[in-house]
């Protein structure tokens, strides 16, 4: 597998973190050119300050950090804290990050990390609303056809919605952006809750974090101690969703997972049905197949991947 060259677009929310660990933990597999923040599951200024002591636990201060869209491009926001707590990473004792934002905005860094380096050899793996990665393209369309590949979690379609019956939450918030990304004819890659849904942090696999014995083993399971409680409650499943690590999971080991190539399109226009993915699975239509929506996931070759990678922190 050829090293990947990617910008982690994120709003940790703790599993978010998960999935910045799993790249941070994989030097042979990730070239992490930097990790660009964007409001979502809490305001930019925790989801900001949750990356950077992502980064500090696994002793990575020098991960450029940007903040950068603190809205959606034409909504307000809609944020997540019955999920993920006040802090967005509730569970374990956080800190005031020393590690400093580098300076200038997320959107600019995708631009010019996207100019800089040679055509398709920068993968964007987005993790939460799509605003930065709308906005980018929006600004700079001469970007889009120099993106490698846009794995991202968002999205659901036999699985139906989680913030709304409709739609999951990351395109919820912004489905104008997402709607941009769909339509931009970058390649796609999707992990919608179709797929994460079926990753789930069961008890022995959180106590297989936590029995790492190191920093990052016991951060991870305190965190997703408390992340689990919510989806437990409302789905009666027996662990809460590691959605995020998919995105990243997929980058290192593509094997672990199964989908359809297929054409998604966004609703913009209805209340009822806002940030619905609507994926043509039995191609009634004649809308032109734009990305691979992931349906299958091996959960135990993933959850092995991510106890490997995190002890290695
Ligand atoms: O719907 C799940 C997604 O929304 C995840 O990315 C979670 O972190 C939140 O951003
Ligand atoms: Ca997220």
């Amino acid at each position: 597998m050829q090293k990947r060259q990617i910008i982690i677009d994120t709003d940790p929310g703790q599993d978010d973190a998960m999935a910045i660990l799993l790249a941070l933990g994989s030097p042979e597999d990730i070239d992490l050119l930097g990790i660009t923040c964007v409001a979502g599951n809490v305001p930019l200024a925790l989801t900001h300050k949750n990356a950077r002591i992502t980064c500090e636990v696994a002793g990575r201060p020098d991960v450029p950090v940007f903040a950068g869209c603190d809205v959606p491009l034409d909504r307000p926001l809609v944020t997540a804290e019955h999920v993920h707590g006040k802090t967005g990473l509730d569970g374990p004792e956080l800190w005031e990050p020393k590690m400093p934002l580098t300076d200038g905005h997320a959107v600019d860094f995708i631009i010019h990390s996207l100019r800089r380096h040679a055509p398709g050899t920068v993968t964007l793996a987005t993790l939460g609303p799509l605003t930065n990665i709308g906005a980018a393209f929006r600004k700079a369309p001469d970007i889009i056809d120099r993106v490698q590949e846009v794995v991202m979690m968002g999205g659901a379609y036999f699985e139906v919605g989680n913030i709304t019956p409709a739609a999951e939450f990351n395109i919820y918030v912004d489905p104008e952006a997402a709607e941009i990304v769909f339509k931009s004819g970058a390649p796609i890659t999707v992990m919608p809750l179709d797929v994460t849904h079926k990753a789930l942090a069961t008890k022995p696999r959180i106590e297989a974090f936590r029995a790492l014995n190191n920093k990052v083993g016991t951060f991870a399971a305190e965190m997703l101690d408390f992340f689990e409680r919510f989806d437990i409650e409302k789905y009666g499943s027996e662990g809460g969703p590691l959605h995020d690590p998919c995105v990243i999971a997929y980058l290192i080991r593509p094997e672990l997972f199964r989908g359809k190539q297929v054409n998604v399109e966004v609703e913009t226009q209805s209340d009822l049905t806002r940030g619905m993915t609507v994926a043509d699975w039995w191609r009634v239509t004649d809308r032109a197949p734009n990305a691979m929506f992931m349906d299958q996931v091996d959960a135990d070759g993933f959850f092995s991947l991510l106890t490997e990678r995190l002890a290695r922190l």
